[in-house]
């Protein structure tokens, strides 16, 4: 009778077990752990250039904006430079416009850059489809932040002035930052709605102004490069994740992006391995003097790639002569490494190189974004923003919505690895990593 006890309350207890495995919250035990891990967020790839646009992080941050100004509107589009700086531009802007309330953006147009001259870049805009997935972009912001409307150019903001005019700030000067260095990210953006109302009032008194609404629209757009100025791990890791997904690129450019890719994959098989290194050389005419030269470059890349056993390299440069000179130095003095850029993995696909010749030298660097999110390894420079926004990408293969933030210096997260000078935050510009969505 004992022993027919005993026999139930361990059948019992054995069923128990079994059940509450089944229910992860009630796991108290080492064998049901899988249980509670498997389908988390961590597993989300967020590191590829066409990975889902998770809208939730955003649409929290939205919700928590409780007072919305209607026909106060900002005008994203006082930015300038290459893939790196505009996507953090805009991003930025559309922060700072959530935390100020306004009912409206003008869909961000990118200011370009000479194609004689790389440093010149001060020119005519472009439309957002010039790097972005226009439908992409306003879908998400619909779903996310329905508060914001979004107007396709200046001209449709309603009653605003002929000829068209903004009022123009700069968001950190609306806080008192005293002591720090002039490039110290906006420490006040917490309170960035409060004090963007008080600027509101007190400019509308200040000019006899009505209270802002549709029929009566304060208009703002930014002075230039308010880019790297919000402490980006404020909203969470989720946020950081998946903010940057707003900006996706424009199909054709992904598919050439992928297309590369796969041919790189082809490259590698023939040696053995579908497994292929991608660098960024940042050498180009416009790099500034203090940043690590070709030789520092070039050289930690091939002996890092090679230690690693890559034998084949994709090279991200717009510098062709320079691409030529590394690519030489991979074949003769790191055992035949063969080092590609995208001109020379098209080579043999005529059409698709005259799809990417058809391109900008900026827009060409988003086929470089792309292939270079893709390789397995990648070797980039601090402090171009270029090479920090790739790694930073990569990074989320750590974390997936819960990735922490990147140690900067290291190459502790297995993916990327970024040569550079990491001594002074101001100078060697780390403040950078701080203020950067992936
Ligand atoms: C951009 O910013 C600069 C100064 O930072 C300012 O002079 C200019 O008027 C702004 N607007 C445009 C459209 O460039
Ligand atoms: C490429 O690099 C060389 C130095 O090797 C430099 O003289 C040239 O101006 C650079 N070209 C571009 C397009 O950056
Ligand atoms: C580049 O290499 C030279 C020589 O090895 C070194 O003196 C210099 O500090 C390096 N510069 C950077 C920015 O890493």
């Amino acid at each position: 009778m004992v022993r027919q006890r005993t026999l139930l309350l361990i059948s019992l207890l054995c069923l128990a077990t079994l059940w509450s495995c089944r229910l992860p919250k009630m796991c108290l035990y080492s064998q049901c752990r899988e249980d509670v891990t498997a389908p988390s967020p961590q597993s989300v790839d967020l590191s590829r250039a066409d990975s889902p646009f998770i809208s939730w992080p955003l649409e929290r941050v939205c919700r928590e904006t409780t007072t919305w100004h209607p026909g106060v509107t900002f005008v994203c589009d006082n930015n300038s430079g290459g893939i790196g700086n505009i996507r953090n531009y805009i991003l930025t802007c559309l922060r700072y416009a959530i935390e100020a309330g306004v009912t409206a953006i003008v869909l961000p147009e990118i200011r370009t850059r000479a194609d004689d001259n790389l440093a010149s870049i001060m020119n005519p805009h472009r439309p957002f489809t010039y790097f972005f997935d226009e439908a992409h972009f306003r879908r998400a912001l619909r779903i996310s932040c329905p508060q914001i409307t979004i107007y396709s150019t200046t001209d449709d903001i309603p009653h605003a002035p002929v000829p068209f005019k903004a009022e123009e700030f700069t968001p950190r000067n609306l806080g008192s930052r005293g002591g720090c260095d002039r490039r110290d990210l906006n420490r006040h953006t917490d309170r960035f709605g409060k004090q963007f109302v008080s600027l509101l009032e007190r400019t509308a008194t200040e000019y006899h102004l009505p209270a802002p609404s549709t029929e009566h629209p304060r208009i703002f757009r930014f002075t230039w490069g308010v880019q790297w100025d919000i402490p980006v791990f404020r909203d969470g890791p989720e946020f950081v994740a998946t903010f940057g997904g707003i900006l996706k690129f424009r199909d054709d450019i992904l598919d050439l992006g992928r297309r590369v890719t796969k041919h790189m994959r082809g490259l590698a098989g023939k040696h053995a391995s579908s497994s292929f290194a991608g660098m960024h050389l940042r050498t180009e005419n416009d790099a500034l003097s203090a940043w690590p030269r070709y030789e520092n470059q070039s050289r930690a890349y091939l002996s890092r790639a090679a230690d690693m056993g890559f034998r084949v390299a994709y090279l991200a440069t717009g510098n062709r002569t320079e691409a030529d000179k590394l690519a030489g130095s991979a074949r003769a003095e790191y055992g035949g490494m063969e080092v590609v850029t995208k001109h020379q993995v098209l080579k043999n696909y005529k059409e698709d190189l005259e799809v990417l010749e058809a391109l900008t030298w900026d827009q060409q660097a988003l086929v470089d974004f792309v292939a270079l999110l893709e390789s397995d390894y990648f070797f980039g420079v601090s402090p171009s923003s270029f090479s920090m926004n790739v790694a930073l990408k990569r990074h989320l293969k750590t974390g997936g919505l819960y990735t922490r933030p990147w140690k900067i210096g290291g190459d502790g997260d297995g993916y990327s690895w970024l040569v550079g000078r990491y001594e002074k935050y101001w100078d060697d510009w780390l403040f950078m990593y701080d203020s950067l969505w992936p």
